[in-house]
């Protein structure tokens, strides 16, 4: 993990955020390759959730909602994390991680945990000029309440009729008590949220099935390792009450498993706490039967900034290889999916101090530009396969003298570090059909 994080660092990938100034706990910024990663995520999972579909809508509700939404919703009262203190060095624990209740894992002591304590994980804050309590609101621990709030505007605007999902993704904030593990746990991250509306007609645990299944295809569409992935069903006991079926999606991270994904059947248990705490109805009224019904709902929730780390750590690779003078090299390469990738495709010059060739080259990245994610280097070729593998670059093409002589490139591929040589005129195909 702590390679990972360095590279991540070193290639512009993920910063501390606040860096200079001691940084923040919980709080990470993406750099300029992590921004595109992270985007290549959210987009793959929206162009699958949303764009291939026509059974799901998109949505982008505000961070900050109504106070009352998150009374409604029960995170008020019950959105806590349970903490203890040890008495010795002070350092604070969720309750729920301790191995040992009777132990500091830090500093050893024995019987030295404060009783535990509820924390709420909400983020506070204020609207408004006036910092009293009428003004006090938060920022939203999940993205899915908007959309609940909305369930009659979004249905009646589209003239959608149970099955139906809403999608959407954005900001999240909780107060986290012990932040970490990289980018896994933070204070602040991105939601992916489908919220599928189904009728109560005998078939819910039908749609619950084919969206795990759908979400499983997913990772394993964009190549995440199915042996570092499961699916954990929820027992009776460990889903909240209302909830009829849930299954966590869980990767085998360095430290341990961890969850990237909760899918859960939640019943009628969010439209209805808003009605009544609104007294507005949410109700779905179908005009063919003319009833009135509370659609059930199934829930695939995905972290985004979770999920991008693990495409992160799932690539990472290092490995030795023999180079045709018998030498051994090692390198470090992220096996990225081609559609995650941040570079798709990287041209170089194979002399920075010659004009034809850097000119040719240039205008050979500018002409890929449109089709693929591109980037233009030049200089040592070595020290350039190995730059681009690091980041996961799938394609290098290099000009050289013989490009000038008979138009044609080399085009060298991340993974097996083959080189074909084929003409530039071809090289948009090429490339389209190997990606
Ligand atoms: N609306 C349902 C919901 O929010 P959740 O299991 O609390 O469910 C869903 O959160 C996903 O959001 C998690 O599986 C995880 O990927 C992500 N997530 C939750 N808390 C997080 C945190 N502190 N840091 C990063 N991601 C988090």
């Amino acid at each position: 993990m702590e390679e990972i994080a360095a590279l991540a660092k070193r290639r512009g990938f993920i910063f501390q955020s606040s860096e200079i100034y001691g940084g923040i706990n919980g709080f990470w910024d993406y750099g300029p390759l992590g921004a595109i990663l992270k985007r290549n995520v959210k987009q793959a999972w929206w162009r699958e959730t949303v764009e291939l579909r026509d059974d799901v809508v998109g949505f982008d509700a505000a961070i900050v909602m109504h106070p009352l939404t998150w009374k409604a919703s029960g995170h008020v009262d019950a959105f806590h994390d349970q903490l203890v203190d040890c008495k010795v060095c002070k350092h604070r624990f969720r309750f729920d991680h301790l191995k040992d209740a009777s132990k500091c894992p830090d500093c050893g002591s024995k019987d030295s945990f404060t009783e535990p304590r509820n924390f709420s994980l909400m983020m506070k804050t204020f609207v408004g000029p006036m910092e009293d309590t009428s003004a006090e609101t938060y920022l939203r621990p999940e993205t899915a309440q908007g959309i609940f709030v909305n369930f009659k505007n979004i249905y009646q605007t589209t003239r959608r009729r149970p099955p139906f999902g809403v999608a959407q993704i954005g900001k999240s904030f909780r107060n986290e008590i012990t932040p970490g593990n990289f980018t896994f746990r933070v204070r602040e991250f991105e939601q992916a949220e489908l919220e599928f509306f189904v009728p109560d007609d005998g078939k819910d645990m039908d749609a619950f099935r084919e969206w795990v299944d759908r979400r499983k295809a997913w990772y394993s569409n964009y190549g995440i390792r199915s042996e570092r992935l499961r699916f954990y069903e929820l027992t009776d006991s460990e889903r909240p009450h209302y909830a009829r079926a849930g299954v966590d999606v869980e990767y085998a991270f360095p430290w341990g498993w961890g969850e990237l994904e909760s899918i859960a059947h939640r019943g009628t248990y969010d439209l209805e706490a808003h009605m009544k705490v609104s007294g507005k109805d949410l109700q779905f009224f179908d005009e063919a039967s003319k009833t009135h019904y509370t659609p059930l709902l199934i829930e695939s929730s995905a972290g985004m900034d979770r999920t991008a780390l693990t495409f992160l750590i799932d690539a990472y690779e290092r490995e030795t290889s023999v180079d045709p003078n018998g030498k051994e090299t090692e390198r470090t390469v992220l096996r990225f999916h081609p559609s995650i990738a941040p570079v798709q495709v990287a041209v170089f010059s194979l002399a920075r101090n010659k004009p034809e060739l850097v000119e040719r080259a240039r205008r050979i990245e500018a002409g890929l530009r449109p089709g693929f994610r591109t980037q233009y280097d030049e200089g040592n070729i070595g020290q350039l396969y190995r730059r681009q593998d690091e980041i996961g670059t799938p394609f290098c093409v290099t000009v050289d003298y013989e490009t000038l002589a008979d138009g044609s490139v080399t085009v060298r591929s991340r993974d097996s570090m083959l080189q074909d040589r084929i003409s530039a005129e071809t090289l948009e195909a090429h490339l389209r059909d190997r990606l």
